[in-house]
């Protein structure tokens, strides 16, 4: 089985030509051609056309190619998802998505795009928080990644946006479970001191403790970290071979936790770790 790899989404503006042929070659594992927060109002029309331009000529190799829309709502929308649906891209990400129903009306209108074209939503907007579970729900349509747009979240809390983050922890654990409650993926928020390489470490590493898949990223300086820190340890592959092999072992048939080094290991555990070697597998490869 491949698990397609997420950790490492940069954000480009799809005005910046240059940024976008460069991605051709980065190693970031997930594409994201942004057409609104990064595109001033008089280069909307370019960026679409050079976001679908740039998809339709390819060249991205095993990269996920997502285009960030406007919001329903502003004058760019419905032109910019009628050409996401139609451009061929993976996934397409809604900005300041709040409810259930804003979920379903992109939903509504992406209906000509391909089924297997994702739906993504960010979740940036502080009345999305107490609606993460149904917003997530209402995502069960279509392959589904929530992006925390934590940039957004500070300034309309009022919350400061420090590498520790400790505004956004609790929120960011919840996000996390009512994703993967639902089957859907999720991505942390960007860090914007991108000359701060232990500050992007040390938000990938708190990110992958939560359950984060992968981290949104700003600048390529930014990918050589997120694309280690999300990657699987060598503690952990470890162990998953261990946990493995354990429940592999004549000894063992039958059981349902065993002990693997100083530590209980269960069969729910054989899931994961089946899931660390595949993934590890996918990160050398
Ligand atoms: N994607 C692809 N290439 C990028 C890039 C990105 N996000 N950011 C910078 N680059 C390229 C530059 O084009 C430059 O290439 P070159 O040297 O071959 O010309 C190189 O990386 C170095 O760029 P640098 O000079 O360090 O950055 P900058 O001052 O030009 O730009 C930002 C800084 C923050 C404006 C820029 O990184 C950017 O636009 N980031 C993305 C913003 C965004 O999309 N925000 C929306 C979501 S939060
Ligand atoms: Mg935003």
């Amino acid at each position: 089985m491949t698990i397609g790899l997420r950790r490492s989404a940069l954000y480009m503006p799809a005005s910046n030509l240059r940024a976008i042929e460069k991605a051709r070659s980065l190693p970031c594992d997930v594409v994201i051609f942004d057409l609104e927060d990064a595109v001033a109002p008089e280069a909307k029309e370019a960026a679409r056309a050079n976001a679908v331009a740039a998809v339709r000529d390819g060249g991205f190799g095993d990269r996920e190619l997502v285009i960030r829309v406007n919001a329903l709502g502003t004058p760019w929308a419905i032109d910019d998802l009628a050409a996401a649906a139609e451009s061929g891209a993976h996934a397409v990400l809604a900005p300041k998505v709040g409810d259930a129903e804003t979920v379903r009306a992109y939903h509504e209108a992406l209906g000509k795009a391909p089924a297997g074209t994702g739906f993504w939503a960010m979740i940036e907007a502080a009345r999305a928080i107490f609606r993460l579970d149904t917003i997530a729900e209402a995502m069960a349509a279509r392959p589904g990644c929530f992006v925390l747009g934590t940039n957004d979240l500070a300034k309309e809390m009022g919350a400061a946006l420090t590498v520790e983050r400790t505004p956004f922890l609790g929120m960011m654990a919840l996000a996390v479970a009512a994703a993967k409650g639902h089957g859907l993926a999720i991505l942390d928020g960007v860090y914007n001191a991108f000359e701060d390489d232990a500050g992007l470490e040390r938000q990938c590493a708190e990110a992958k403790a939560y359950g984060f898949d992968g981290k949104t990223l700003i600048h390529p300086r930014q990918i050589e970290g997120a694309n280690r820190r999300f990657s699987p340890s060598e503690a952990e592959i470890a162990w998953a071979e261990a946990a493995v092999a354990g429940f592999a072992a004549p000894e063992n048939a039958g059981k349902g936790a065993i002990r693997v080094g100083g530590e209980m290991v269960e069969r729910l555990h054989l899931a994961q770790a089946e899931r660390i070697l595949s993934v590890s597998g996918n990160a050398l490869g």
